[in-house]
């Protein structure tokens, strides 16, 4: 009996991992679809935020990486850090970002409520599609204040209808 049972949670187990693989799978593929760019570009994101070739900039949830070449390639003197709660989506961003021989990249698994950086550390902090999906979201915004510096910009887009 033990043994049985033992085998369904194994195989329950391995079903949920990958059901969980499929969705990230999927989820990745529906974020780099080109069509996106009729809501938000990667050029018209580096607008909004004013950027400077030589600033330190924070991508919260980049996901797989829709964004992140086009910046990080933005900041021939400065340097882009991915932060997610998810480690597969970071290795589907590095990968892309590797692709591309983009090299001023850094990676930081996050749990979703704290952000691990120093105070005033950041010019810019964006997030696309992801404050929708924070539990938190008045502790995550004081953190993000916390590690932006003065002057820095925070950008958010969210699709309409979004919590
Ligand atoms: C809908 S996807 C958007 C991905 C990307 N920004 C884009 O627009 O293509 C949301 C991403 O945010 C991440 N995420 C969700 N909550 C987060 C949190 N509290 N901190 C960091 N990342 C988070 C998810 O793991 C996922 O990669």
């Amino acid at each position: 009996m033990g043994i049985i049972i033992g085998i369904i949670e194994h195989r329950v187990f391995k079903g949920y991992i990958l059901k969980l693989k499929i969705k990230n799978i999927i989820c990745g593929f529906t974020l780099l679809i080109p069509f996106r760019n009729i809501f938000l570009s990667p050029s018209k994101l580096i607008k909004r935020l004013k950027l400077k070739d030589n600033h330190t900039v924070l991508e919260i949830g980049p996901g797989p990486g829709y964004f992140s070449p086009k910046v990080a390639k933005f900041l021939t003197q400065g340097k882009l850090v991915l932060t997610d709660i998810q480690q597969e989506m970071l290795d589907l961003a590095r990968k892309r970002l590797d692709k591309r021989g983009i090299k001023n990249v850094k990676y930081k698994l996050c749990d979703g409520m704290s952000l691990e950086f120093d105070s005033k550390s950041f010019d810019r902090i964006f997030m696309v599609t992801v404050l929708g999906e924070v539990e938190n979201k008045d502790i995550y915004l004081s953190e993000i204040h916390r590690i932006l510096k003065d002057d820095g910009i925070l950008s958010i887009s969210e699709l309409a209808g979004s919590r």
